[in-house]
């Protein structure tokens, strides 16, 4: 152990300036990491505003066009698509149909623009099943192993529309065994997964069933999402998903989980997203409206702390703004 103390040792020596700051600095936040959310609906014209998530809008394929567009020429390299289709029945049956909204919004970004965009698939059926739940519902229970089923479909119906990776959502267990066989079995074994490895049933996830009307019509996710109070439990996730076959894992929501990351980072030295999801975005941004706090501060830091913790990458809906404050410094 160092045991140099002061005043030999200064801490503030390599504070003095700028530059040496800079030079000493340990966590970048790049635009390299970064995955922009987005929701594409059926069925409309004109972007529609989202009222919890100032900035956010529901957007037509037309739309999406120009923003992938206005993406491309930002350098953000990903997006992560979640349909909201026009009907919703028990199955979520269109969440796996070749015209479904998400299959014809892939086919649409692929074909205009390649390889200049990632294209990540949110795989989950809560926007589409009429109850609201992310599976199969029998007796007012989420069914485990006949939701796999559905989630195969789906998978298969998205990347054969073109998508790069699919993030499965749902939290069923054996999800991303599931879907690892049903791509290879379907010969897109180079396809990648992203799993929603660690994620919680969370109070932050307000704003986006908002935005996705995708709140379940009875009970709640604690079934299959995760307690907040469990750290072990929450590696055991990550353990058993990268063993399935996860490329990628993800600790969701972000900032009020960065212990975890940080564990799980260390650990596995895997892949590892975090999720700034839509509650943490509409804080920072209601507390900026009303002029409490500095927005491009509050959200350049809290990305940075994602990766100080350990995030390689970060699903943000303030992708865009990043983008062009990184640009501007
Ligand atoms: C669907 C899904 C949710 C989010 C991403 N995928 C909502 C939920 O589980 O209720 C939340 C994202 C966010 O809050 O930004 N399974």
């Amino acid at each position: 152990m160092i045991k140099t103390k002061f005043p030999i040792s200064r801490m503030r020596r390599l504070r003095y300036t700028p530059l040496i700051r800079s030079l000493v600095k340990e966590t970048q936040l790049s635009i390299n990491d970064l995955i922009y959310p987005i929701f594409v609906k059926e069925g409309i014209n004109e972007p529609e505003p989202i009222n919890a998530m100032p900035g956010q809008f529901r957007l037509s394929l037309d739309d999406l066009i120009k923003e992938c567009e206005q993406l491309i020429s930002l350098g953000i390299p990903a997006i992560i698509l979640f349909g909201i289709p026009l009907e919703k029945d028990s199955n979520g049956s269109l969440a796996s149909d070749s015209k479904g909204i998400v299959q014809l919004a892939v086919k649409l970004i692929k074909k205009q623009f390649g390889d200049q965009l990632l294209v990540i698939t949110d795989l989950c059926l809560c926007q589409y099943t009429d109850h609201g739940h992310c599976g199969i519902i029998q007796d007012n229970q989420i069914l485990n192993d006949p939701t796999l089923k559905r989630m195969q479909e789906i998978a298969v119906s998205h990347v054969t529309a073109g998508a790069d990776m699919i993030a499965p959502s749902s939290m069923m267990d054996g999800q991303v065994q599931a879907l690892r066989k049903a791509l290879d079995d379907n010969k897109f074994e180079t396809v990648s997964i992203m799993a929603y490895s660690a994620k919680f049933s969370s109070n932050f996830y307000g704003p986006f069933r908002d935005a996705a009307f995708s709140a379940p019509s009875f009970g709640d996710r604690k079934s299959y999402q995760m307690d907040s109070s469990n750290g072990n439990e929450a590696v055991r996730e990550v353990l058993l998903d990268i063993n399935e076959g996860a490329d990628i894992i993800m600790v969701k929501p972000a900032l009020a989980y960065l212990d975890l990351v940080y564990q799980i980072k260390k650990k596995f030295g895997f892949p590892t997203a975090v999720y700034n999801v839509s509650g943490e975005y509409s804080m920072i941004k209601a507390a900026a409206e009303k002029g409490w706090i500095d927005e491009k501060g509050v959200v350049l830091e809290s990305l940075l702390s994602m990766k100080r913790a350990g995030a390689d990458m970060i699903l943000t809906y303030f992708a865009k703004e990043v983008a062009r404050w990184l640009k501007e410094r």
